[in-house]
């Protein structure tokens, strides 16, 4: 079941947090995972250790905001692996602070990472998917996005634009069969999480009271969305497109 062996995969924001946690699921199941991200550092460290229990892991650095870097990214793994067989659109970033607080700046930052890149990378990757008539991508929105979250208006606007975008693409791309489905992670302890605490004292009330309003108890772990992940790069998947799944420990319940 979920075997992977041969596959390339490509999970932005892979270095660390939740992508980190899908690349080496992904790898445990056999395929060969690109690393693509900005923090290159943690990047190779986090092949590095994926390459010691005995999986295959490379990095490339990779800014999703720009597509030349991007394509640059899919030519190196073209190369290296040969062409991608699974994309997961992790990459993200998030500030919590009321809109009336933010600026067309910080606008700016939300939407390029968490929309632009989106498409940036789909961009890069469908052709070939297309041409071979075999491709799962999975993109990482967010929670956020589907019930609003109080301090993320500008991210939950990206994520819910990602989910648009993601059954659209299912769409346009069932004739060539390519799987396009999302996952929303609810409240996940990563970096990401660690600065936005840090940096803001409601962000800090809120995000600490979660394991309490969770209807599981507790807070989900990089491997709970990797699961999923998995699940959705899978064959068992194949007539699965266009979905929204919430790995959350319940704390949003809508349809
Ligand atoms: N952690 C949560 O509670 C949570 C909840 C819902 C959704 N998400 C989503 O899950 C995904 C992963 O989040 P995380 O919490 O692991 O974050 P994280 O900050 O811990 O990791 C994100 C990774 O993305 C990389 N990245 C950021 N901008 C990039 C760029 N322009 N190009 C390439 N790489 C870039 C970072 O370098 C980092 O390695 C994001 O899409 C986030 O929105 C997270």
């Amino acid at each position: 079941m979920f075997e992977l062996t041969g596959k390339v995969a490509v999970v932005t924001g892979g270095a660390r947090g939740i992508g980190k946690g899908i690349c080496g699921m992904l790898t445990k199941q056999g395929a060969k995972v690109v690393i693509a991200d900005l923090l290159i550092d943690e990047a190779v460290a986090t092949a590095a250790e994926i390459e010691t229990f005995g999986g295959k892991a490379i990095a490339v650095k990779t800014d999703i905001t720009d597509l030349a870097s991007v394509q640059a990214m899919v030519d190196a793994v073209k190369k290296k692996f040969g062409p991608v067989d699974i994309l997961v659109n992790n990459a993200g970033w998030d500030r919590m602070k009321p809109f009336i607080k933010t600026t067309p700046n910080f606008w700016n930052k939300v939407i390029d990472i968490n929309y632009k890149g989106v498409l940036n990378t789909t961009y890069a990757v469908a052709n070939d998917m297309i041409e071979r008539s075999s491709g799962k991508i999975i993109n990482i929105a967010s929670d956020a996005a589907r019930v609003g979250s109080m301090g993320e208006s500008v991210y939950a606007g990206t994520k819910g634009a990602v989910i648009s975008f993601s059954k659209t693409m299912a769409r346009e791309f069932a004739r060539n069969k390519i799987n396009v489905n999302v996952i929303c992670p609810g409240p996940t302890p990563t970096p990401l999480l660690d600065d936005m605490k840090a940096e803001d004292a409601f962000a800090d009330k809120v995000l600490s009271g979660m394991d309490k309003i969770i209807p599981l108890k507790r807070m989900g772990t990089a491997d709970h969305i990797a699961a999923a992940a998995v699940f959705f790069a899978s064959e068992e998947a194949n007539f699965i497109t266009g979905q929204v799944l919430s790995v959350s420990g319940g704390l949003t319940m809508v349809d």
